[in-house]
């Protein structure tokens, strides 16, 4: 084993948490609130600003607000939703927990994002609801799951979990009014630890996430105790979640939205950086560049090997960096084929193949904006020095 291209080890992310976001949580710990009250309503407020959107709903993370328009929606035992075969489990997951099934789609293996003739293939009578991803912060093609849809009763939820800044086509994601999703989870664009926000523009349907969010009960803990009149008394509709976003959480979500622009352009410097420099490495490639106008939000950057030529696994390919001090993310193994799906369905790999080749070569590299150049030179460096000693001794 070669010396480290480094001494210390450089994580596959890290928060970028400034003194706004610090003192603002202090501020609300001196404050005598830390739960649901003002800093939510703002930052929502702020939400909705950014987005052009009327409805703005905080809540305690992504897969919460997924959880929420499930159940809004009324999606239950008999029905089934789409999800990529390339996504964070608890997209699919949720739809098993309310009882009906999730149906795995294939993604295009130059770009990983959702592939909506096979979407198209795999709609039934029993089809409700579909989450494309809008993956690693580029825009899937919303345009043509939409003409894939027609004019079925099918409800089109975009997951924007990376896609906080991305715009396709012109239009920011989000802002068009459809059902949207967005994660601030510690390794987001934006973060407040975990949090999430469901943008739509349909009032009606604000409410009742806004009721599900809170127990089913008319009036949060806020409202009933803020001493801004009423009693402490409430109605409750209907059983609902405990999924409400703190105003610890708000605090950060209030100064790091407005950064989002030069985070976003800190990103796009670095991964420009990646591909100049990946550029003259065999076997290592960066996901192409999807083939209609979108602007990159740059989640994450993921690079696909050509393990067979390596002669590793992505695995071993990982490990080896790991011995360099490099850590990397995979985003994300075919989920059809995890345990559980696989039994209950049997799928196989022939179900959605592009996933399964890509799940198994993939891997993401270090991209947040506190990066330092110099750290993408060290990722760079210690690919090549696996690749030049993998390819040397591979025939
Ligand atoms: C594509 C995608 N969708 C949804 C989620 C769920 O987000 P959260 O962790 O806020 O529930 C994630 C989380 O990483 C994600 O990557």
């Amino acid at each position: 084993m070669s010396t480290p291209v480094r001494p210390d080890f450089l994580p596959f992310s890290r928060p970028t948490v400034e003194s706004g976001e610090i003192n603002e949580v202090v501020d609300s710990m001196n404050s005598g609130w830390i739960t649901t009250g003002p800093k939510v309503a703002r930052f929502e407020g702020l939400f909705r600003e950014y987005l052009g959107v009327s409805e703005a709903i905080a809540v305690s993370s992504a897969t919460a607000g997924w959880h929420l328009v499930v159940k809004a929606l009324g999606i239950g035992p008999g029905d089934e939703v789409i999800v990529p075969a390339i996504t964070w489990p608890s997209m699919a997951n949720i739809v098993e927990l309310s009882g009906a099934r999730a149906v795995f789609a294939e993604v295009h293996p130059d770009t990983l994002q959702i592939d909506a003739e096979d979407l198209r293939r795999r709609l039934t009578e029993r089809t409700r609801a579909v989450i494309p991803v809008h993956f690693a912060g580029a825009a899937c093609d919303i345009d043509a799951i939409e003409a894939a849809i027609g004019d079925r009763p099918i409800k089109l939820v975009e997951d924007a979990a990376h896609a906080l800044g991305t715009d396709y086509r012109g239009r920011r994601v989000g802002s068009e009014g459809r059902i949207t999703l967005f994660s601030f989870h510690a390794t987001k664009n934006v973060t407040t630890g975990e949090g999430g926000m469901i943008a739509c523009n349909d009032a009606a349907l604000a409410a009742r996430l806004r009721l599900l969010r809170f127990h089913g009960i008319t009036r949060d803990t806020w409202a009933r105790s803020s001493g801004k009149g009423g009693t402490a008394d409430f109605e409750l509709l209907e059983p609902g979640y405990k999924y409400n976003m703190l105003d610890l959480q708000a605090a950060m979500g209030l100064h790091q939205l407005p950064k989002l622009e030069r985070f976003n352009a800190r990103r796009a410097e670095l991964a420009a950086r990646y591909d100049r420099l990946l550029a003259h490495l065999p076997c290592v490639r960066p996901l192409a560049t999807v083939p209609y106008a979108s602007q990159h939000a740059h989640h994450l950057y993921v690079v696909r090997l050509d393990t067979q030529a390596l002669g590793l696994s992505r695995d071993e390919f990982v490990t080896a960096l790991a011995q360099h001090n490099i850590g990397t993310g995979l985003h994300f193994p075919a989920i059809h084929l995890k345990q559980y799906y696989r039994e209950r369905y049997g799928y196989t790999a022939a179900d959605c193949p592009n996933a399964v080749l890509l799940g198994n070569s993939i891997l993401s590299l270090p991209l947040y904006p506190n990066l330092l150049d110099t750290d993408i030179d060290d990722v760079v460096n210690a690919i090549s020095k696996v690749v030049l000693r993998t390819t040397s001794s591979h025939p």
